[in-house]
């Protein structure tokens, strides 16, 4: 007998997926299956290991294939920025997306989600793009330590690629005072250099602050490795005069700089809650409707940290 939980792929399944390369080490199938198995909906969730230089035709080839959406991962973010047909507010800001929701014009002549055509599929079709990660940075924080940025001073280790869309998304919330620390100066540089251009109420500086900080942010891929060193200087900048501490890695679940900031008092999180929050404005961007937060969430710690 067939498990309830199981799929039933048939005529009618309905496509989304992560591009990604690599993408094997994603757990956003897991997260997403679970959610489409609680919501009932007779779609399937998949990873594909997609070329930077094939990134056009595999995003032209899903959206003939009429997928509902697609996620994008490492390093297609700012690839996809240049080859949607549209870009939803929330990707134009970042000059990111990680998010494609696939769109085709209904009788009246209005754009719609493709999950809103049941029988007839519409024959004019688009892609949209939408940047999902900038919320979840936000929500994240709010759901690990009820934190909102108005107001407050923060250090970010990393001017990467998440690193810069976790300054500008704070920057964009009143954050008062953000302190950046990367490897490569000339990319902190040019971070600063936007963060005042766009937010020019928000007092950038380049260095570890002197005093206290709410809240630091762990942004480089320093913790990935075991044998990897913590990315903050403690000889310029003691975690405890920090409130809060997240990590955007959530594999390990605890980093050196995770059980450092621990252990010298601090509030501290991983970047498993930015990963579910991301996932889960991307479903409601695909369904237009509130996603089952702790089916996901349950899925994501599952596939990542197994059933202990
Ligand atoms: P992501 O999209 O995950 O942010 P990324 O854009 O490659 O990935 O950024 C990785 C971040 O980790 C950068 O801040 C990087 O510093 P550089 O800009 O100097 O490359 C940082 N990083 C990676 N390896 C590092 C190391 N060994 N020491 C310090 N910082 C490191």
């Amino acid at each position: 007998m067939a498990h309830q939980n199981q799929l039933k792929i048939n005529a009618l399944t309905r496509c989304c997926a992560v591009y990604g390369h690599p993408v094997s080490h994603s757990a956003s199938p897991a997260m997403h299956n679970a959610a489409f198995r609680h919501l009932k909906l007779n779609w399937v969730y998949l990873a594909f290991d997609v070329l930077p230089q094939k990134l056009n035709s595999a995003i032209s080839g899903a959206q003939q294939m009429k997928f509902i959406g697609l996620n994008l991962t490492v390093p297609h973010k700012i690839f996809a920025f240049e080859i949607v047909d549209v870009i939803d507010n929330s990707a134009k800001n970042w000059g990111a997306v990680n998010t494609i929701r696939f769109e085709g014009k209904d009788v009246a002549g209005n754009w719609q989600p493709l999950s809103q055509f049941e029988s007839e599929m519409p024959t004019e079709l688009r892609s949209n793009g939408f940047n999902t990660d900038a919320d979840a940075i936000t929500s994240a924080l709010y759901e690990e330590f009820k934190y909102t940025p108005d107001n407050t001073t923060v250090l970010i280790l990393g001017a990467g690629g998440a690193g810069r869309v976790a300054a500008l998304k704070l920057a964009s919330c009143g954050v008062k005072q953000l302190y950046i620390i990367n490897r490569t100066l000339s990319k902190a540089v040019e971070l600063s250099d936007e963060i005042r251009k766009k937010y020019p109420d928000v007092s950038v500086k380049l260095d570890y602050p002197s005093g206290n900080v709410d809240l630091v942010i762990n942004a480089t891929s320093l913790g990935l490795k075991n044998s990897d060193p913590i990315p903050v200087d403690l000889t310029k900048f003691e975690l405890k005069k920090s409130g809060f501490a997240y990590d955007l890695i959530y594999r390990p679940s605890e980093t050196l700089f995770l059980k450092t900031a621990r252990e010298s008092g601090c509030k501290t999180a991983n970047g498993l809650s930015m990963l579910l929050w991301q996932g889960i404005k991307a479903l409601e961007i695909w369904t237009q409707k509130p996603a089952p937060i702790e089916i996901m969430r349950k899925a994501l710690i599952k596939n990542i940290y197994g059933n202990t």
